[in-house]
């Protein structure tokens, strides 16, 4: 693939990082460093024009949005928070799958009061309420939400769900589907402008790769 500029491409170490990268070999893109040994925040790949930058997930929007990174790996419950702004969203690369759920303690008596959530998807889950008529007390986590209603500080969690294993360990039980998540390929609206070959290319070498993969898996299945 040629490249009529440098590309940066934003990445979470972990699920993501780990998951992309198949997705990029197929794309000829072999990152030199393993971000889970190196301390690099940059990584050189294969490609002298491509780099990785490694990063928080929930701050791969914004990196993406101020043109910091030209593309970044995502997940939608990430972008649903972010809202979006600055960002094309050009393809589910159908990694991280998940579901954001709404989760409490089994059995429990929830109150008509106001309800306390304890998550740290806040806009998602004032919309998902507000959209039931319901006004509720929202306080911001950044992680183990499922301690919250078991210690006193919730009636309710809202956090993604993929075996249930982490719900049930803490005792609690999954209540309402908000949504299906699944991470992004998301693109800064100036760079595809101003690269517009480079990451066309790249997008289009990324859908096949996972069509391909998904393909695999339905004739595997
Ligand atoms: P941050 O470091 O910014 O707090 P994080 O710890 O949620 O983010 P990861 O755990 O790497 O970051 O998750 C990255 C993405 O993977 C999430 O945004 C979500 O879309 C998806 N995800 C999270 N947990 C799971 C899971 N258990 N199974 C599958 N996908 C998941
Ligand atoms: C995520 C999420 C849940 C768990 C759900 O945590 O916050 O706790 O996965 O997955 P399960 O339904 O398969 O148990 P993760 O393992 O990513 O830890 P972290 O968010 O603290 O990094």
């Amino acid at each position: 693939m040629e490249f009529d500029g440098r590309i940066t491409i934003a990445l979470s170490k972990g699920r993501i990082f780990k998951d992309t990268l198949p997705l990029l070999r197929h794309a000829g893109i072999v990152p030199v460093d393993d971000p889970e040994t190196s301390r690099k925040l940059i990584l050189d790949t294969n490609h002298p024009q491509i780099k990785l930058v490694i990063i928080r997930a929930s701050d791969v929007p914004t990196y993406v949005q101020y043109g910091a990174a030209d593309l970044g790996v995502a997940g939608k419950d990430v972008l649903l928070e972010h809202g979006g702004g600055g960002l094309y969203e050009p393809l589910d690369l159908e990694i991280a799958k998940c579901r954001l759920m709404v989760a409490g303690v089994k059995g429990a008596q929830l109150s008509n009061s106001r309800l306390r959530i304890a998550t740290k998807f806040i806009n998602s889950t004032r919309r998902h309420f507000a959209a039931q008529g319901k006004q509720v007390e929202i306080i911001k986590l950044y992680g183990s939400m499922e301690l919250a209603p078991l210690v006193g500080l919730s009636d309710l969690i809202v956090d993604v769900v993929d075996t249930g294993n982490t719900l049930k360990a803490n005792g609690l039980i999954p209540l309402e589907h908000i949504s299906d998540i699944s991470s992004r390929l998301v693109i800064n609206k100036a760079a595809w402008k101003i690269k517009h070959n480079s990451i066309t290319a790249l997008v289009n070498a990324l859908s096949v790769a996972v069509n391909e993969r998904s393909t695999k898996g339905k004739n595997n299945g």
